[in-house]
């Protein structure tokens, strides 16, 4: 067994730091009902898991300031996905193999315990930090709180750097599989695939994926069973061009279906986007113990200004989304724990929906569930959707026949957009959650997600130049229970 002591010691300081300091963050634009870190930066989510009786999520961390750094990982528990409960930082870096970072991975529970399968992240050069190395690491709790460190456990061989982010699952013959991601020597992406009996030694088994559209490298890949025959492999290649309304954000999530034989993967199509918003990446599933797949994404992107860097936090997890599969298309739509936020229901007339070159005030609430439907055949408005304040507009736009989430801060001006069929009804599911939006549309085909800057949260539906009819429009306030959301107690 390692010695605990530098770990232990890096725990403590960090979640002293963390009591010390929360009450600094200015929650101006805080998230009312995402999880975002008591103080500090998230990236990823990492170890999203049921495991001792409860949802356990972790992500990527940096507690001592709003930006990336030496990475952690913070930890929230939750019995039902919406209410989580900040736990104790779960990883530090400390020993030789992360000592730069306990980057991304999973968690499983095994023997009654609770394990990470994580990437030590080693920088040889203090100058230099792309001249790294990478290993797969483990961890293990007996109460699912507290974790010591076992060792690296998985090592590339000689002059590989890229080498990370394990995606770990059992089988239903209690066999262990792990996918991560892999740089070779030619520059090329692959996730790799390994198996084990006791998550200690592991055997190399296949290559489930090799290079498409010049991915130099796979983050985060995660690989599951959706269907009676169908299983799913998300990742987040690194290196692949824009390309028309697809792969805009500087870093791009993509996933793909295919069937697999226990050891080669064969998709029935490319990579495509998870999600078609700003700011999401390095998604993460797990199996509810009612048998669904849950997804969930850091609300998020690389490159990105961090405008509210100088509130003491940056980054947060979006809502837990349910998977399916219809028609060899993947389907994302909220959990359904995430009508529980329902407070208050406004629902609008018809005369109050049909909107003829017009504007109608919606809400000023900055936490608001909003639904309705649409025909953009029965419509003649050259543009019609929802406003928030200076920040956001969503919008179906006649000329370019899109589904169009821009958002208008001047600081962060950028739109995505889905061409969307004119000839049919469409649906929209929408949660703005202070500074940022979700966008479920035609009961999870798609998503948009993308994160807002401004303070002016009163939301408009609008229609320019002819009528438009917001059929059904319903708003909801929300409950807020991650604004103040309770932190770990000093130990
Ligand atoms: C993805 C990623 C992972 C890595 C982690 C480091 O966003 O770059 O590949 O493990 O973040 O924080």
């Amino acid at each position: 067994m390692l010695d605990q002591t530098k770990h232990q010691e890096a725990l403590a300081k960090a979640n002293q730091f963390i009591l010390e300091h929360a009450h600094e963050v200015n929650k101006r634009s805080y998230p009312h009902f995402h999880l975002a870190a008591p103080y500090g930066w998230i990236n990823d989510p990492n170890g999203f898991c049921y495991a001792l009786g409860k949802y356990h999520i972790f992500y990527q961390f940096y507690p001592y300031d709003a930006k990336w750094g030496p990475m952690h990982w913070g930890h929230a528990t939750s019995t039902d996905l919406i209410h989580w409960e900040h736990q104790e930082v779960a990883l530090a870096p400390s020993e030789d193999y992360d000592k730069d970072g306990c980057f991304s991975g999973s968690a499983i529970e095994h023997d009654g315990k609770l394990y990470l399968m994580y990437t030590g992240h080693h920088v040889f050069d203090p100058n230099n930090d792309q001249v790294f190395r990478e290993v797969q690491a483990i961890a293990v709790s007996e109460d699912g709180i507290h974790f010591k460190k076992l060792g690296a456990v998985i090592e590339p061989e000689e002059g590989i750097i890229h080498f990370r982010d394990p995606k770990v699952w059992k089988d239903e013959d209690g066999l262990f599989h792990v996918v991560f991601g892999k740089s070779n020597k030619n520059d090329e992406g692959e996730i790799l695939h390994y198996t084990s009996k006791d998550l200690m030694k592991w055997d190399f088994v296949s290559i489930i994926k090799t290079i498409e559209d010049n991915a130099f490298m796979y983050e985060c890949p995660d690989f599951f069973k959706l269907s009676e025959d169908k299983w799913v492999l998300a990742t987040s290649p690194m290196g692949q061009s824009p390309d028309g309304y697809d792969r805009q954000n500087p870093a791009v999530n993509s996933w793909q279906s295919g069937t697999f034989d226990g050891k080669n993967f064969t998709p029935d199509t490319k990579l495509y986007e998870v999600d078609r918003g700003n700011d999401f990446y390095a998604t993460q599933s797990t199996a509810t113990p009612d048998g669904r797949r849950i997804l969930i994404a850091w609300l998020n992107m690389w490159k990105l200004p961090f405008l509210n860097y100088q509130d003491h936090w940056v980054g947060a997890l979006t809502l837990p989304r349910e998977l399916s599969i219809k028609d060899g298309h993947i389907y994302q739509k909220p959990i359904r724990e995430a009508a529980s936020l329902r407070l208050a229901k406004y629902e609008f007339s018809k005369q109050e929906c049909t909107l003829n070159s017009s504007v109608r005030a919606l809400s000023t609430n900055s936490a608001t569930e909003i639904t309705f439907s649409f025909n953009p055949s029965e419509n003649n408005a050259e543009q019609y959707g929802i406003a928030i304040g200076h920040s956001i507009r969503l919008f179906v736009d006649r000329q370019t026949k899109n589904l169009t989430l821009f958002r208008t801060d001047l600081n962060a001006t950028s739109y995505r957009s889905i061409p969307i069929s004119f000839d049919k009804e469409h649906k929209l599911q929408i949660f703005i959650d202070n500074s940022s939006i979700e966008v479920f549309i035609d009961d999870g085909h798609d998503a948009m997600t993308t994160n807002f800057f401004g303070q002016d949260h009163s939301i408009f539906a609008y229609a320019t130049n002819g009528a438009a009819t917001f059929k059904d429009l319903t708003v909801y306030d929300l409950e807020r229970p991650m604004f103040n959301a309770p932190l770990f107690k000093k130990a």
